[in-house]
């Protein structure tokens, strides 16, 4: 008997023979910059927990103490029983780390992207995105049904023209990554500042993978390019460097009221857990007080491409934090390096289209602060005899 699903297999052949078929696989986080893929322990370049705190103490113990306090689920949204003492005390410990009057938690990162944006505009309005911005931004777009306008990845020229378009829309808003997620680079955020106040628009920068590694303070890209006294909308992650789950908006008083009022995926979803946030606290005291960290995490990701550069193998032109992409284009040649890699010891994964643009298949490869200098040559030197 035939069923209305009978073409799911053939679809399932067609992204086997592209070489886009993702299997999953089961990893096991050891710390140190170590992890298990079946009962082989491999040195783990695919995690974003760049400063290594997802399987730390710190976290661990913060976490079972709430955990013997308020038990689990935090029962309903954040608007009904979701604020409890460690949610209320994650928000304060974000809103002093971020120099912020207030922030919004949501249950993900992409959540946040998604229910901040939709807040923001609406079928009278138009939002402007990088080519290269995360799904979750780019899903925030498209579900807000504001006018949807994409410029090529950092190209200023092609965003003023688009922005002069729109003249007679209600509202604009620019979003980008502020490190950008699959190629490593940092969005041209004074330039792209001041655009936004020559269009009168609003700027979104989503510093998922900049929080903890990035600025002086690790406050991400906003800080290090010295923009924070701007109204920038910053939205973040708990999910990466701080090592937990969970998405973050910083802003003014009435900025967080609006949102805590209008952002969909906060509203009508379940609170994070004590456990989560009296982790993630305890992660933000560790980037106040370990500011050694960033500079151990620039420095390894700097010597990476130095050795890259050493062995002659190019690496993303611009990637500049703990995101090294090597672009190997073809996907098929990328599953069978990482593959190789992961038989060599190392844990590297091939990233294909959809995630990135078509051709542009790469391994990227993710510095934590775990890494030692050993690891990273180790590395570069089996990669080079790949290639
Ligand atoms: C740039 C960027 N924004 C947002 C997200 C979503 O964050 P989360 O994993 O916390 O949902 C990701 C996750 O991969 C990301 O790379």
């Amino acid at each position: 008997m035939s069923s209305p699903l009978d073409w799911i297999p053939d679809e399932l052949t067609r992204l086997r023979e592209q070489s886009l078929y993702r299997e999953s696989r089961n990893v096991t986080a050891l710390g140190n910059g170590r992890c298990e893929i079946a009962g082989q322990i491999l040195i783990d370049f695919g995690s974003n927990d760049y400063l290594n705190l997802a399987t730390s103490n710190a976290l661990k113990e913060a976490g079972t103490v709430a955990i013997q306090k308020q038990g689990l689920g935090a029962r309903a949204s954040a608007l009904i029983t979701g604020r409890h003492p460690e949610y209320q005390r994650l928000c304060e410990a974000l809103s002093e780390f971020e120099k912020t009057d207030d922030v919004i938690l949501f249950p993900t990162g992409y959540m946040a992207n998604v229910g901040t944006i939709s807040a923001l505009v609406d079928s009278e309005d138009a939002v402007f995105c990088d080519r290269l911005n995360h799904a979750s931004l780019v899903d925030g777009c498209r579900l807000s049904r504001a006018k949807f306008r994409v410029y090529p990845h950092r190209d200023l020229t092609v965003l003023n023209r688009e922005l002069e378009k729109a003249s007679d829309v209600r509202r604009k808003l620019i979003v980008t990554d502020g490190l950008f997620s699959m190629d490593g680079d940092l969005a041209p955020l004074p330039e792209l500042w001041e655009l936004s106040q020559k269009h009168d628009a609003m700027l979104l920068v989503d510093e998922a993978h900049a929080t903890g590694v990035l600025g002086e303070h690790g406050r991400g890209s906003v800080e290090h390019f010295d923009l924070e006294d701007q109204p920038i909308i910053r939205v973040g992650t708990l999910s990466k460097a701080i090592g937990c789950l969970g998405g973050f908006v910083t802003g003014s008083q009435d900025f967080i009221d609006y949102l805590r009022n209008k952002a969909g995926t906060q509203i009508y979803s379940t609170g994070l857990p004590a456990v989560i946030c009296a982790a993630a606290s305890a992660a933000i005291e560790q980037i106040i007080t370990n500011p050694q960290q960033r500079i151990t995490s620039q420095s390894l990701s700097d010597l990476l491409r130095a050795e890259l550069t050493a062995q002659n193998i190019d690496y993303a032109a611009g990637s500049c934090g703990p995101i090294v992409p090597v672009i190997l284009n073809d996907a098929a040649l990328a599953l069978s390096v990482s593959d190789k890699l992961q038989e060599a010891g190392f844990f590297v994964p091939a990233i294909r289209p959809p995630t990135v643009p078509a051709e542009t298949s790469r391994l990227r490869i993710t510095i934590s602060t775990s890494h030692t200098e050993e690891d990273l040559r180790s590395l570069v030197s089996q990669l080079r005899g790949m290639l």
